[in-house]
């Protein structure tokens, strides 16, 4: 089976061409374009505009992705799209896409959920076997989840407020860095002194494995109002930072493993934050201390990417999932275990 997979939920404008072949010949093609260039000088993700870059880019894009595929349109055999959740007018665009490429071509189509996309990720770059569990963590997400089966999703721990993502961004705007935040940031830590600063880790004394990141956000903020933003105390308080979260991370994960209602072999990150090295590594050393495996995808399979889109649709064909049509609405909002089979 052979898949086009369109996903425009927030920033990145992705199209892949993928197939359920043995492991390192599924991905066809995949082409992503950020828009870095688009939301830089506001320096944050603004929704108009990444709607509108969509609707610009989508065309080309599918064009670089059929060409490089070396596949023709006709001999896919079905469509996949993001329906959410994410930015409702980049879910827009994706959508439009998807039906319109449905119609004119008579093929089917899956709507796929992002979450459900990001989450099996492992399965097709790893060939991960069920049950893992999962720590998702993006720019809109924070959750621990068991992961027994295709749409056999259990919550077991999430963000009370913001995502990881969400506050490496914003912490990293107040340090006056480049958009994207995240990896800006990751980059200052690499220089700086994580003991410099003493950040809290919210929720620490409490046996669930959930999230709290806007204390952490707000004092990060108090000391960077309080200091004089030389180029070392920049890399020290973005160092500080990310030790937190990292501390955050391998605590709370201990957390998850004793939650866990079946006995966890391993680990897969996925989403954004999942690009980060620093983080990898002490999700690693938890892993080890535990005796489970850690997987992470590759990066560019961590952040937004149409493949994992693809595959998602590719697990729901094997499941008896039907596709879908005018029965589904894109979804602003739409959590993982609402799609329990
Ligand atoms: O999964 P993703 O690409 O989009 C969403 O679905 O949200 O995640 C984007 C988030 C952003 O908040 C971005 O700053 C963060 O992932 N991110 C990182 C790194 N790369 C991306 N955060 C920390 N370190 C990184 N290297
Ligand atoms: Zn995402």
């Amino acid at each position: 089976m052979v898949i086009l997979a369109i996903e425009t939920s927030c920033d990145e404008t992705s199209i892949s061409v993928i197939q359920e072949n043995p492991i390192d010949s599924r991905i066809l093609s995949l082409v992503t374009r950020s828009q870095i260039e688009e939301h830089f000088a506001y320096g944050g993700v603004v929704p108009e505009l990444a709607a509108r870059a969509h609707l610009t880019n989508i065309e080309p894009i599918l064009n670089q992705a059929i060409q490089q595929s070396g596949i023709s349109l006709n001999a896919i055999d079905a469509i996949a799209v993001t329906a959410g959740p994410g930015l409702i007018g980049g879910v827009l665009v994706g959508v439009m896409l998807a039906k319109s490429l449905s119609l004119s071509l008579g093929k089917p189509l899956y709507a796929i959920n992002h979450l459900e996309g990001h989450a099996l990720t492992a399965r097709l770059s790893h060939d991960v076997s069920y049950p893992y569990l999962l720590l998702l963590t993006s720019g809109g997400h924070c959750i621990f989840v068991e992961v027994l089966g295709f749409r056999k999703y259990t919550l077991l721990g999430q963000t009370l407020d913001d995502a990881a993502g969400e506050c490496f961004d914003k912490i990293a705007k107040l340090l006056n860095l480049d958009f994207p935040g995240g990896p800006a940031l990751e980059k200052k830590a690499i220089l700086g002194d994580p003991r410099r600063f003493i950040f809290p880790k919210p929720l620490q004394h409490t046996p669930q494995p959930n999230f709290s990141f806007s204390g952490l956000k707000t004092a990060v903020k108090l000391v960077i109002e309080k200091n004089t933003l030389d180029e070392q105390t920049i890399c020290d308080i973005a160092a500080s930072f990310q030790y937190t979260v990292g501390e955050i991370f391998k605590e709370r994960t201990s957390k998850a493993l004793k939650c866990s209602h079946h006995k966890v072999e391993r680990l897969v990150t996925a989403g954004g934050v999942a690009a980060n090295q620093y983080l990898r590594k002490k999700l690693r050393d938890v892993c080890d201390q535990n005796t489970i495996e850690a997987i992470f995808p590759p990066i560019h399979l961590c952040t937004d990417n149409a493949a994992m889109i693809g595959w998602a649709a590719i697990e729901a064909t094997h499941n008896g999932v039907l596709p879908s049509m005018n029965d589904f609405q894109p979804l602003p909002r739409w959590p993982l275990e609402n799609l329990n089979l």
